[in-house]
C-alpha cells in the first residue's frame, strides 16, 4: 500500500517564482554506470520581493544524489541546505548570486524515460514536463527562462556524436579516449526545452534558405542502419519551414536545426530548442517498411514539432495549466499544414473520426477536464486528447469566427507581443481580440468548462411566409467538479439545400445583407432561433459543415434525408458525415434487434449509398474508403448509453459481411480498376488514396470467403512492392479463418522483418487487434516473443495497447480475464515506466459504459491496482479518480 498521497496542484495557487536564472552552465560527464552533472547558475531574486528579507530558495530535484553545493564559489557544508525527495532548499545571502551544484545520476537505470536516460546505445533526454529535475536541482517551471550553455563529455568510441541545444561553440579531446563538445543556445528557454544526445549516430544533411535569405543547416541523426529511412522526414521538415513562413510569417531563428530518432520514447516527439528528439516511429519512413499512415504521421509530427519553435518555444507557457496554449494551437497548425499538403476533406474526416471516438469518450469519463484544467496531481497525465485535440478544435473555432485574415492579424500580434515570454491562454485570446476588436469573453468558456456540448437543432419550414426557422438548443453534461454549465459560443457552419441538392441563397431575418449560400451562425444562447427568409421551397439543412464545433449535433433527419445528403451534399465533409450517420443509425437499430433476439435484416438504403459511392469515379478514392469504412466499435461504444460489446461486435461484423456479399461484383471491379497502373510506390496523396480504397475493398472481399479473394490476398502479401499493401493483406489474412495461410504469412513476415523494430510493432499490433476468439491467449503468447519487451513503449502500445483499445470482443471477455491481464501489466509497468502504465489504464477507466457484471470486474481490477505497492503518482491519480 502506498503511504503518502500525491498532492493536488491548483491553478489558483499560481505565484511568480521567487528567483530567476539568467544563465545556466551545464557540464555532463557521461559514463556507463553513472553521470555527473555540474551546473553553474547565475541567479537573482525576482523583483517582486524587492527590499525585504530574501525568501528561501527551493529548487526542484528528484532521484538525484547531491554531491556538492557552492554559493558564489564558497563550498557549502551539508548543514547549510535541506534535501528531501523532491527539493533542495537553501538560503541565499544576496539578491544576485552564483549557485554551483553537482549531482550524480544513473541514466542506464532510468526506465521511466524521463530526464537523462539510455535508449539502445545512446544517451538522450526527455524533459517536458518535469523531467529536468531528474537531471539536476533547478527551478523546473516554464516561467523560469534561462540562457543555456552545455558541455557534454563522453568516451569517443561509443559516443562520437555529442549534441545539445543551439550552436556548437567548441569541442576537443581528453585523455583516455574521451572527448567533449560545448553548445550554446542564445534563446532563453525553460528547462523543459533542454536536450542532450550522445551516441554513435549517422547524420543526414540538408539545408533550407529562409524567407530573409538565411541559410539553415538541417540534420537528422539516426542509428546507422536507418540511414535510408530519413528522406521523407527531411522533405516534411523543409515543407513545414516554408509553410510556416507563408501562412504565419514565421521564420526559423537558429543556424542549425537537428532531429534525433530514438527507439525508446514515451510520446511521439519533443520540440527541444534546435534539437528535436523523436520517437523513431515518427521519423523513419521507407516504402518497404512504413505504411502510408506512417508516412502521414511522420509528416504531421515533424511539422508539429517544428511549428512549436514559435508556438511553444519563442512564446511558451507560464505554467502547465496553460499547456493547450502551445499544444492546441500547434495541433491546429499541423492539421492545417497536412490539409494543405494532402486532401483537406480527408484530413478533416480522419481528425473528426478520431476526436469523436476518443476525445468525446475522455470528456464523458472520470478524467474529463477543461482545455485549461484547474488542477492536477501529475502533469504527465494531462497530455491528453482534450488538451491536444479539443484544444485544436477551440483554436479552429476562433479561426472560423475571425476568418483567415483576422486570425492571422491576431497571431501576428500574439507573437510580437509575447516573444520571449511565458504566457497564458488568456494572453492568446487577448491578442486575437485586440487585433480584431472582438470580444471573446463568452467564448472563453471553451477553456474553462469540460464536457462535450449537445447541440439540438430543429427546422420548420413555413410555405406561406417562405421562411425556414432553425431552433438551436445547447446543453452540456455534468463533468467531475462541474455540475452546471453556461452556454458556449458555437460556430454553426451551414447551408440549405433544395430538392436537387443545390445550395440556396441565405437571407437572415433582420439582416439587410444576404449571406451567400453558406454561412456561419454563432449560437450563443441556451436556446436561440434563426429565421431564414425568401426560402422558395422546403430545404434540407446541411449542418455543422466541416465539423465547425466539437459538439454532438442532433437533428431529426430521417434515413431518407441522410441518404439524400450522402448522395447530394456539395460539401464533401458533410457527404461523408451523412453516410456515416446513416450507418450509425442502421447499426444502432440492428443492435437493438439483435438484443431482442430477432433476425437481422439490412436496410437496403445503406447498401445503395455504398454502391453509388463505389461507382462514382468523380469522388476522391480516399473519401470513398472513408465512407465504406463503417463507424468503429469504439465510436459505437461511445455513442451507446450502455455498450453491449457482444452485440456491437457481432452486428458491425454482420453488416460488413452483408455489404461485401451484396456488393461483391462492384467491389471486385473497382478493386481491379484501382490496381491498374499501380507501378512504383509513390507517397503522394493520389497514390495513397488509391491504395487506401483498394485495401479497404480487399478487406471486404476477404469477408466473402471466396477462393478468389484468398488467392488475390495471398498474392498481394507475397508480391506487394510496399508495406502498405503488404500489411493490408496481412491484416485480412490474420482476421480470416484460413489458418494455414495466416500462419505462413505471419511466420514469413516475422522472419523477414525481425531486424526492424517498427515493422515488428505492426506485426504485434495486427495480431493483438484481431477479434477472432482466443485473442487473450495469443497476446499472452506474444508477450514471450523475443522481440517483445515491456521496457519499450512502442512495444507496449503495439501489443497491450492494441489489445485493450482495439480488440473490443477479446478485451471485454465476459470472465474478466482480459481486464486481469491488462491490470497485471499495469502493475508491472508502474515500477518501470509510470507514464506508460498510466496510459494503459484508459480502457479500464471507461467501466461506466458497460453492463453491470463487466463494471464490477473492471472496478475490481482498478481496486487491485490501487492496492498494489509503490504506486506512482501517475497511476494513483488516474485510478483514484476513476473509482471516485
Ligand atoms: N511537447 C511534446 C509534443 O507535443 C510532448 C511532450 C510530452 N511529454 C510528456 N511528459 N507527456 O510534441
Ligand atoms: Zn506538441
Amino acid at each position: 500500500m502506498r503511504t503518502e498521497q500525491p498532492t493536488t496542484i491548483h491553478l489558483t495557487d499560481y505565484r511568480q517564482p521567487d528567483y530567476l536564472i539568467d544563465e545556466t552552465h551545464l557540464t555532463f560527464e557521461l559514463f556507463e554506470d553513472h553521470a555527473l552533472v555540474h551546473s553553474r547558475l547565475a541567479m537573482r531574486a525576482n523583483a517582486a520581493g524587492e527590499g525585504g528579507a530574501l525568501p528561501p530558495l527551493v529548487l526542484h530535484g528528484q532521484d538525484l544524489v547531491l554531491q556538492s553545493v557552492a554559493l558564489d564559489e564558497q563550498a557549502l557544508t551539508a548543514d547549510a541546505w535541506q534535501v528531501d525527495d523532491s527539493s533542495l532548499t537553501l538560503q541565499p545571502q544576496a539578491r544576485e548570486f552564483e549557485l554551483a551544484i553537482t549531482t550524480r545520476i544513473e541514466p542506464q537505470n532510468n526506465t521511466a524515460l524521463e530526464g537523462l536516460y539510455k535508449s539502445g546505445g545512446m544517451f538522450c533526454t526527455q524533459c517536458e514536463a518535469e523531467g529536468f529535475r531528474k537531471i539536476t536541482y533547478y527551478l523546473d517551471r516554464p516561467d523560469v527562462m534561462s540562457r543555456f550553455t552545455t558541455t557534454v563529455m563522453a568516451e569517443r568510441g561509443s559516443y562520437p556524436v555529442l549534441l545539445s541545444n543551439g550552436n556548437l561553440i567548441a569541442s576537443g579531446e581528453h585523455e583516455g579516449g574521451r572527448h567533449w563538445a560545448t553548445w550554446e543556445d542564445p534563446f532563453p528557454k525553460p528547462a523543459y526545452l533542454f536536450a542532450l544526445v550522445a551516441g554513435d549516430l549517422y547524420r543526414i544533411d540538408d539545408s533550407f534558405t529562409t524567407m530573409s535569405g538565411r541559410e539553415v543547416e538541417l540534420r537528422i541523426y539516426v542509428e546507422p542502419e536507418n540511414r535510408e529511412q530519413c528522406g521523407h522526414a527531411m522533405d516534411s521538415l523543409k515543407r513545414s519551414m516554408r509553410w510556416d513562413e507563408e501562412v504565419y510569417g514565421r521564420e526559423y531563428d537558429l543556424d542549425i536545426f537537428m532531429i534525433v530518432a530514438v527507439n525508446d520514447f514515451n510520446m511521439g516527439a519533443m520540440e527541444n530548442k534546435g534539437l528535436n528528439i523523436f520517437n523513431s516511429s515518427c521519423v523513419l519512413a521507407h516504402p518497404d517498411t512504413a505504411t502510408d499512415m506512417a508516412f502521414q504521421r511522420v509528416e504531421a509530427v515533424v511539422a508539429h514539432e517544428y511549428f512549436h519553435n514559435w508556438s511553444g518555444n519563442r512564446v511558451t507557457c507560464r505554467d502547465w495549466f496553460q499547456l493547450s496554449l502551445k499544444e492546441g494551437f500547434t495541433v491546429f497548425r499541423d492539421a492545417e499544414f497536412s490539409a494543405d499538403m494532402n486532401s483537406r476533406t480527408v484530413k478533416r474526416i480522419e481528425d473528426v473520426t478520431f476526436l469523436r471516438a476518443n476525445q468525446f469518450a475522455e470528456d464523458a469519463g472520470p478524467m474529463a477536464h477543461p482545455v485549461r484544467p484547474d488542477s492536477y496531481m501529475e502533469i504527465s497525465n494531462f497530455y491528453t486528447l482534450t488538451i491536444y485535440e479539443k484544444g485544436a478544435e477551440v483554436v479552429r473555432m476562433l479561426h472560423t469566427l475571425l476568418g483567415a485574415e483576422g486570425f492571422r492579424k491576431g497571431t501576428d500580434l500574439y507573437f510580437e507581443r509575447h516573444d520571449g515570454q511565458a504566457v497564458t491562454c488568456d494572453d492568446f485570446i487577448a491578442a486575437l481580440e485586440d487585433a480584431n476588436e472582438a470580444d471573446f469573453t463568452q467564448f472563453k468558456r471553451w477553456y474553462s468548462q469540460a464536457g462535450t456540448p449537445v447541440l439540438q437543432v430543429d427546422g420548420r419550414y413555413d410555405a406561406a411566409s417562405s421562411t425556414f426557422q432553425l431552433l438551436c438548443r445547447q446543453s452540456c453534461p455534468a463533468t467531475p467538479g462541474q455540475t452546471e454549465k453556461l452556454p458556449f459560443v458555437i460556430p454553426l457552419r451551414l447551408a440549405l439545400l433544395d430538392g436537387e441538392g443545390r445550395e440556396m441563397p441565405l437571407q437572415l431575418a433582420g439582416e439587410t445583407q444576404a449571406r451567400g449560400t453558406e454561412t456561419v451562425l454563432a449560437v450563443t444562447e441556451a436556446e436561440q432561433l434563426f429565421v431564414f427568409e425568401n426560402v422558395r421551397e422546403e430545404p434540407l439543412p446541411s449542418l455543422l459543415r466541416g465539423f465547425s464545433a466539437p459538439v454532438k449535433l442532433v437533428y431529426p433527419y430521417s434515413r431518407d434525408d441522410r441518404v439524400f445528403l450522402a448522395m447530394h451534399d456539395p460539401d464533401g465533409f458533410n457527404r461523408w458525415e451523412a453516410a456515416q450517420s446513416l450507418a450509425v443509425d442502421v447499426l444502432q437499430g440492428l443492435i437493438g434487434i439483435h438484443q431482442a433476439g430477432r433476425p437481422l435484416l439490412l436496410d437496403q438504403r445503406l447498401l445503395e449509398v455504398h454502391r453509388a459511392v463505389l461507382k462514382d469515379d468523380s469522388l476522391d478514392p480516399a473519401m470513398v474508403a472513408e465512407i465504406l469504412r463503417l463507424p468503429s466499435e469504439a465510436y459505437l461504444v461511445e455513442l451507446a448509453e450502455e455498450a453491449d460489446v457482444e452485440a456491437i461486435h457481432h452486428v458491425r461484423d454482420w453488416v460488413r459481411r452483408e455489404l461485401a456479399t451484396a456488393l461483391a461484383e462492384t467491389m471486385w471491379s473497382r478493386f481491379r480498376q484501382l490496381g491498374d497502373g499501380a507501378g512504383a510506390y509513390r507517397a503522394d496523396a493520389e497514390s495513397m488514396a488509391r491504395r487506401s480504397l483498394r485495401n479497404t475493398l480487399l478487406g471486404y472481399l476477404m469477408l466473402t470467403e471466396s477462393s478468389e479473394a484468398l488467392s488475390v490476398c495471398v498474392q498481394q502479401f507475397v508480391e506487394a512492392g510496399n508495406m502498405t499493401d503488404r500489411q493490408a493483406a496481412l491484416v485480412a489474412l490474420v482476421n480470416s479463418p484460413h489458418e494455414q495461410q495466416k500462419h505462413a504469412a505471419l511466420e514469413e513476415f516475422a522472419q523477414r522483418w525481425n531486424a526492424y523494430p517498427l515493422v515488428m510493432d505492426q506485426w504485434f499490433s495486427i495480431q493483438a487487434a484481431s477479434p477472432l476468439p482466443g485473442g487473450l491467449e495469443r497476446v499472452q503468447g506474444l508477450m514471450k516473443h523475443p522481440a517483445f519487451t515491456l521496457r519499450n513503449p512502442n512495444k507496449v502500445r503495439a501489443l497491450i495497447g492494441a489489445f485493450a483499445n482495439q480488440n473490443l470482443a477479446n478485451f471485454h471477455r465476459a470472465d474478466g480475464a482480459g481486464y486481469r491481464f491488462v491490470a497485471d501489466q499495469i502493475i508491472e509497468l508502474n515500477r518501470l515506466n509510470p507514464q506508460i502504465a498510466s496510459r494503459m489504464l484508459t480502457p479500464l477507466t471507461r467501466w461506466r459504459k458497460f453492463d453491470e457484471p463487466r463494471q464490477l470486474l473492471m472496478k475490481a481490477e482498478l481496486a487491485r491496482i490501487l492496492a498494489s505497492d509503490d504506486l506512482s503518482p501517475d497511476v494513483y491519480e488516474v485510478v483514484s479518480k476513476s473509482l471516485a
